[in-house]
């Protein structure tokens, strides 16, 4: 594949590939030298045009472990303040050399425009989408899979492990990228994925996924895929009964445009995440949360910590070997 851009289209093989990939440089990582020479002379330049602490380093620390040549960007201190274009700035590091980009865009699209430009231009680039608007994060959907693949069979990671599982993504669906990449992913696995929130943030639109929303019941519409179990609820405690994994998702604030309904209190009193409900799920349930967290709204701010129930620290460093394996799918042949 040329450019990772979204997940809609992933086959099961892709999938498995990545798994497999990010497993063994799991591997590399364990090693005292950590480093592997594999896209040696190659530039991987990370454009981050909205902020980011784990994608943003990750991708340059997985490149580094793959001892390609990185460039950062920060959008604040570029030449997009003297108002030069997106397409432009894309354009200027293609001259460098860059033979793959990283890109973050609060607007959904563009690294998909990225994409296009640079196939215009008959680069050979490939362009990763880091996450646009509220779209799609395909490489944080990648890790939270390998995350829990690895937790199900260290040794062997593999998308039929989550088969008939049952996996609740909570909270702010509506303006989730990650939510939206997850989607693509575990439904792809055969697990049940169900999708709780308030309705605010929860609109009937998810219903294009494959689903309906009549209130607290649940009706699967076979359009568009048969196959992708997706449910979705306005109340969490049906959605958590025997959960195997819990995903919990920011609320959004910063592109929330109207006052968040229900108020920061309510919505922790109605979808946050504690010790209590989780008593609602399977008695090994886990708990993943993408980051950057609202300690206390989401998920109560002990359990975020606690080892017995929390996957969000592996998230983190899961995030290195799967970024380090897309880096290396899509950079392995150019040199
Ligand atoms: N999960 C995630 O994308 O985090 P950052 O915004 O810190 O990169």
């Amino acid at each position: 594949r040329h450019h990772i851009l979204s997940l809609a289209d992933f086959t099961p093989d892709e999938y498995d590939t990545v798994l497999q990939t990010a497993a063994s440089f799991q591997e590399v990582l364990s090693r005292r030298t950590k480093k592997v020479p594999t896209l040696q002379g190659q530039v991987v330049a990370n454009l981050f045009f909205e902020s980011s602490t784990r994608t943003r380093s990750s991708f340059e620390l997985a490149a580094k472990r793959l001892s390609a040549d990185t460039l950062n960007f920060a959008a604040a201190t570029s030449s997009l303040t003297k108002g030069e274009t997106i397409l432009d700035t894309a354009k200027t590091y293609l001259a460098m050399g860059a033979d793959m980009m990283v890109i973050r865009h609060r607007e959904a699209g563009v690294p998909q425009a990225i994409a296009l430009e640079m196939d215009r231009l008959r680069s050979r680039v490939g362009v990763l989408n880091a996450g646009d608007g509220q779209h799609e994060h395909p490489s944080q959907a990648l890790l939270d899979l390998f995350t829990i693949c690895t937790l199900l069979d260290p040794g062997h990671p593999r998308l039929e492990l989550l088969k008939d599982k049952k996996i609740v993504i909570v909270g702010d669906i509506l303006h989730s990228r990650v939510a939206r990449s997850n989607i693509w992913s575990l439904t792809a696995t055969g697990a049940e994925v169900h999708l709780a929130g308030p309705p605010t943030l929860l609109p009937q639109l998810f219903a294009a996924y494959g689903s309906e929303i009549h209130g607290e019941e649940i009706s699967q519409s076979p359009i568009p895929n048969p196959q992708r179990k997706l449910f979705l609820h306005w109340d969490l405690e049906p959605a958590l009964q025997n959960a195997d994994f819990v995903m919990t998702l920011r609320l959004q604030k910063e592109r929330m445009t109207q006052h968040l309904l229900p108020s920061l209190r309510e919505y922790h009193q109605r979808y946050g995440i504690t010790r209590d409900r989780l008593k609602l799920c399977k008695q090994n349930v886990k708990v993943l949360h993408p980051g950057p967290v609202n300690r206390g709204v989401e998920i109560s701010s002990d359990l975020m910590d606690d080892p017995q129930f929390s996957l969000i620290s592996q998230q983190v460093t899961s995030g290195v070997a799967v970024r380090m394996a897309l880096l290396y799918l899509m950079g392995s042949g150019k040199s």
